[in-house]
């Protein structure tokens, strides 16, 4: 276990916008910062951060957390991995109370293929440098095709032993689960008995971003007919082959510094421009680019450059993908490698310097290069030719945003020259993509904010299911009461009292299961007052690192984002709008006594139920007075909260 010690030196030196930002790019707007949302497809950003609170939240997904739940939802890490990722990143040394636990005991299957994946890396990368079989079989072929031990060694590079199971009983002698190394892909059982799924093959770890191993493609050494050249790893809880780009660890800087990346097709490409000293280059493994990969490439640079060989069946699967580049934006290039070779064979041939000329001398514009190859395609069939202006036409449409309006142009300039037809005509076709589009988008837009007043609490015109809505708000209203005590809970009541001792006062444990609907609300409430008893100073930050991710993200959650007043507002009223600071005491007031005036009306519908059935006269005499009761505390509640704003 980590120690509180050090888990409070890390907590105090989070700065949220240092560690989002390493993922996703932000630009400031007011006190927040906004971006693209990494959880979601998204054009327009939505994706909130907020360094004050130290929480981000999507208003577009919904995903909310801090930085550690982050770090959790995007690298898939533990609670612990997490923390350790921000002890490594702000050099806090890590004290443990206790031995970490084994490894094998790690319940969640992502982290324990990760472990997995790590222990079998270790396992190749060693056999291959230390074993005799790996270094005359495995070390040779790399070393004959021209790899540095330094390049090996920095991307992993491995061997899978010949043998039949070698690996995989090491694995179990290591108490390493049969089900989850069968599905890391490392382990099949063959008659009855686990064996490797990867004999004789050299192995390439496949990374994610912050350089953790997802997964692995494993090459066979001669080429045979029978067997596929690459084995890769199935899909799992962390190898899902459309988020992943082979090396964008090793590229994140380079890429950042050149404001270029650079695509290509396989594994020993990138490890072979990256010993040449081109750095800003990923792999898509041969398919076409997913909307994942490229929202990936685009974290980092607008600027895609795809390598490809000529001839490669891999080039007509990456211009499938294209049209999506467009849309986000990216300007996407495209160098054909001559005579057969690829990028990894072609630098070798040639050279570091003759291969940095090559690709600068021969980037193509994608989207004139795909026309041409449609032209030649359509030959002087005019049909072909037709659908060929629709298809160019609907491709340019989606190159639409305001920046890249000169780009567009230029685009119906040149194509129409290509295509031999008028400038205006495809002017105008062009135009009709765009109008169609943005009537779809409305059309969208116009139910998305039907959903977001639901969301709000508003009640929109077309959601019928007004008992739905108003739940929703009786939710806010709990929520408000919290909120109301984690920010203001330790100032002042009155002389004698703190806020929080007032609430508690006024709802004690057992009437606050009456009051509150939702049970994690009522949990947290508990929380709090148990610490807040046992003398610690609770605030909405110490429930934002929680260990236990349900309750800080419920915390988030009922965590304030619009409290944030415009500065032109502040100078126009010269700062004299009240805020939520400023009304705390009548916030306490009101969200406490409306849970109260909500609970009476309750039960006053109950007895009002129970009149109706039949009594004795004995009993409607009681539930009379009950209701009389009943009614009189409406009466003081609803005067009380008519003294205080309501908001
Ligand atoms: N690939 C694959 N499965 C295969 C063949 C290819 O997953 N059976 C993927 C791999 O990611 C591979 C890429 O497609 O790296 C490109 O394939 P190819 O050009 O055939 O291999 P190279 O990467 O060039 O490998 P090598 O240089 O060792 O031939
Ligand atoms: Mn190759």
């Amino acid at each position: 276990m980590i120690s509180q010690n050090t888990i409070q030196q890390i907590q105090s030196r989070i700065d949220i916008i240092d560690i989002v930002g390493a993922f996703v790019k932000l630009k400031k707007r007011g006190t927040n910062y906004l971006g693209i949302c990494p959880f979601h497809n998204e054009r327009t950003p939505s994706f909130t951060v907020s360094p004050a609170k130290e929480i981000y939240k999507c208003f577009g997904c919904g995903k909310s957390g801090n930085s550690i739940g982050f770090l959790m939802e995007l690298e898939k890490y533990s609670y612990v991995e997490a923390l350790r990722w921000l002890a490594n990143k702000y050099n806090v040394e890590i004290e443990e109370t206790e031995m970490s636990p084994e490894h094998k005991l790690i319940q969640s299957n992502a982290d324990s293929l990760f472990i997995i994946n790590n222990f079998a890396q270790q396992f190749f990368s060693d056999y291959l440098f230390n074993a005799d079989e790996g270094r005359d079989i495995g070390l040779s072929y790399l070393k004959e095709r021209g790899f540095r031990e330094d390049i090996i060694k920095k991307f992993q590079i491995g061997f899978n032993p010949g043998d039949r199971d070698r690996f995989a009983t090491a694995a179990l002698n290591a108490q390493y689960n049969i089900e989850l190394l069968q599905k890391s892909g490392l382990v099949a059982i063959r008659d009855n008995k686990p064996a490797d799924n990867y004999r004789s093959r050299i192995i390439f770890p496949i990374h994610n971003q912050s350089g953790k191993i997802l997964g692995f493609g494993a090459r066979i050494l001669k080429t045979n007919d029978k067997a596929p050249k690459y084995i890769n790893t199935p899909e799992n809880e962390i190898y899902v082959k459309s988020k992943i780009l082979y090396g964008s660890y090793f590229a994140r800087q380079a890429i950042d510094k050149a404001d270029e990346c650079l695509l290509v097709e396989g594994y020993t490409d990138v490890v072979s421009l990256h010993q040449a000293g081109i750095e800003n280059v990923v792999a898509s493994g041969g398919t076409s680019l997913t909307q994942d990969q490229l929202r990936l490439i685009k974290k980092y640079t607008n600027n895609l450059t795809i390598i490809y060989d000529g001839d490669s069946a891999g080039i007509k699967a990456a211009l499938r993908g294209m049209d999506l580049a467009l849309e986000e934006s990216l300007n996407v290039r495209l160098v054909l490698i001559p005579d057969k070779e690829d990028p990894d064979s072609y630098v070798n041939k040639v050279g570091a310097a003759a291969f940095n000329e090559f690709i600068i001398a021969n980037k193509k514009d994608f989207v004139l290069f795909q026309l041409n190859v449609s032209l030649k395609d359509a030959g002087t069939d005019s049909v072909k030719k037709s659908a060929l202006v629709n298809q160019v036409a609907e491709t340019i449409s989606k190159i639409n945003k305001a920046e890249d309006f000169t780009r567009q142009q230029d685009y119906i300039k040149q194509c129409a020259e290509l295509l031999k037809i008028e400038e205006g005509g495809l002017h105008a076709l062009v135009n009709k993509f765009i109008r169609d589009r943005i009537t779809k988008d409305e059309n969208k837009q116009s139910r998305d904010d039907a959903n977001d007043a639901f969301n709000n609490g508003q009640s929109p015109a077309d959601i019928e299911n007004d008992a739905l809505v108003l739940l929703n708000k009786d939710e806010e209203h709990e929520k408000a009461m919290v909120r109301s005590l984690l920010e203001f809970g330790l100032k002042e009541w009155d002389n004698n009292l703190r806020v929080a001792e007032h609430i508690f006062a006024e709802i004690d444990n057992n009437q606050l299961e009456d009051l509150i609907d939702n049970k994690n609300l009522i949990a947290l409430v508990k929380t709090y007052k148990s610490w807040y008893d046992a003398g610690l100073e609770p605030t909405s930050k110490t429930f934002l690192y929680h260990e236990d991710l349900a309750m800080s993200t419920l915390v988030v959650n009922v965590m304030d984002y619009n409290t944030d007043i415009s500065p032109n507002w502040k100078e126009f009223y010269q700062g004299k709008i009240a805020t939520r600071e400023d009304l705390y005491k009548e916030e306490v007031f009101s969200t406490v006594n409306y849970l109260k005036l909500r609970k009476t009306k309750r039960m006053m519908d109950e007895n009002q139920r129970e009149m109706e059935k039949e009594h004795t006269i004995e009993e409607q005499l009681m539930l009379l007075q009950i209701h009389q009761h009943l009614k009189q505390i409406e009466i003081d509640l609803t005067r009380a909260l008519g003294t205080v704003i309501f908001r």
